[in-house]
């Protein structure tokens, strides 16, 4: 745990039953020699005392956020510049929707809304409470503010049932804590490569052929990329998707214009080919628009491919990872693409399924390995931002052993 020694880390109980455990994990980070200062809401104080949390953190206890004596303090700014992290465990589904929607009515979250550090939720509720609705997009949209999620852990809880929900074992968040720092001190300088979506692949100047790829599973994973300290270079194909102002959003049209940017922006530690790259493309492009007629033909010739002439190049990145989409035959047709293009992974996904894949928020890999001492692994259906995450936690492994 070297990277999370001596950091400050603040964190913020809420009121759930596993308020109790906060006591350990701030037991757990002071051994660490962490300063840990807290903000206990009113409903955490439901559950724990000021007394016992201060007299492990050596700290005082904040809570109150119209109070005379820290007013001049200005506490929901001092606090949150004061960390070098901000953990918020547990978090109950309350304080989750709140943070959702920007409601800041108590310190805790006023400071999250006037937080420039990272942010990180560790959720714990009752396994209906997590997943309902309600909070399965309040928990999309914090993550879209690029807050992390830490769990929660599966097993019986406090109030007898058994399922998702109980908060993750404070061992857990102490090494997803340690990694993060341990990320953000290494990979500073490491290079990516996303592209994303479609490409449109001109008739004439007025029409093209084009896919229905959404671009999200590529935009989540150069999302989750620079999340983890990577200078991130996003390559996409037409999308409505928004993307974070501090990645560098490059957009394209046709393959050419994918490969020829992609070059570009060589060299770089990883290159995540995400986009559905037309296939073919219109031979003898017309200049002029096509005039209207009872029939339309026309000759298709191969359109580049970016993952294999990427996988070829001189300057190839120390990791290439290709996508694939498939209908049927996804082992085998996934390693013939590894064989074939050249790159290190395959990440295929099976698009006959329903609710996975195009358009959906949905995804369902399989992670084909080129390197035959790893074997397959399935990442199981979950939001396109957590697979995404699961891809870069794997993608950050490699590179370290690279
Ligand atoms: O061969 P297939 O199209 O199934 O391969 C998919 C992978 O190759 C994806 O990573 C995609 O981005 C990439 N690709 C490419 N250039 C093409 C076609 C696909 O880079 N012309």
């Amino acid at each position: 745990m070297k990277f999370l020694e001596k950091k400050r880390i603040l964190i913020i109980i809420s009121g759930g039953i596993a308020a109790y455990k906060s006591l350990d994990l701030i037991r757990s980070l002071t051994k660490l020699q962490c300063e840990v200062k807290t903000i206990l809401t009113k409903g955490g104080a439901e559950f724990v005392t000021p007394l016992s949390i201060s007299s492990l953190s050596k700290n005082k206890v904040y809570s109150d956020i119209y109070s005379a004596e820290n007013e001049s303090e200005m506490d929901h700014i001092s606090l949150s510049r004061w960390a070098d992290l901000i953990l918020i465990a547990p978090a109950t589904s309350n304080i989750i929707a709140k943070m959702s929607q920007g409601i800041s009515d108590d310190l805790a979250t006023t400071v999250v809304q006037a937080s420039n550090k990272n942010i990180f939720v560790c959720p714990a509720m009752n396994v209906r409470m997590w997943e309902h609705a309600s909070n399965r997009q309040n928990l999309e949209k914090i993550k879209s503010y690029n807050y992390r999620v830490i769990g929660p852990f599966s097993g019986e809880m406090a109030c007898g049932e058994y399922g998702d929900g109980r908060l993750a074992d404070i061992e857990y968040i102490l090494k997803e804590l340690d990694n993060f720092f341990k990320f953000k001190s290494s990979n500073k300088k490491l290079r990516a490569i996303v592209t994303a979506g479609p490409t449109q692949e001109y008739i004439d100047p007025v029409r093209y052929i084009s896919n229905r790829s959404s671009g999200k599973q590529g935009y989540e994973i150069a999302k989750s990329l620079f999340n983890n300290g990577f200078d991130t270079t996003l390559i996409s194909g037409p999308s409505r998707l928004a993307s974070n102002p501090n990645i560098n959003l490059l957009r394209v049209n046709t393959a050419e214009e994918m490969y020829k940017k992609t070059v570009e922006n060589l060299p770089c530690d990883v290159a995540i080919f995400c986009a559905a790259v037309g296939d073919f493309k219109v031979k003898n492009l017309s200049k002029d628009k096509i005039k209207k007629n009872n029939v339309l033909k026309l000759n298709f010739e191969k359109n580049i491919d970016i993952l294999e002439l990427i996988s070829k190049n001189n300057n190839k990145p120390k990791l290439v990872i290709g996508f694939s989409a498939e209908t049927s035959n996804l082992h085998s047709n996934s390693k013939k693409k590894l064989q074939n293009k050249g790159c290190d992974w395959i990440i295929a996904n099976d698009v006959s399924k329903n609710d996975i894949g195009f358009d959906s928020d949905f995804n369902e890999v399989a992670i084909f390995y080129k390197n035959e001492n790893i074997s397959d692994e399935i990442i199981s259906k979950n939001y396109k931002s957590v697979v995404a995450d699961e891809i870069v936690k794997r993608v950050i492994n490699q590179l370290n052993l690279i």
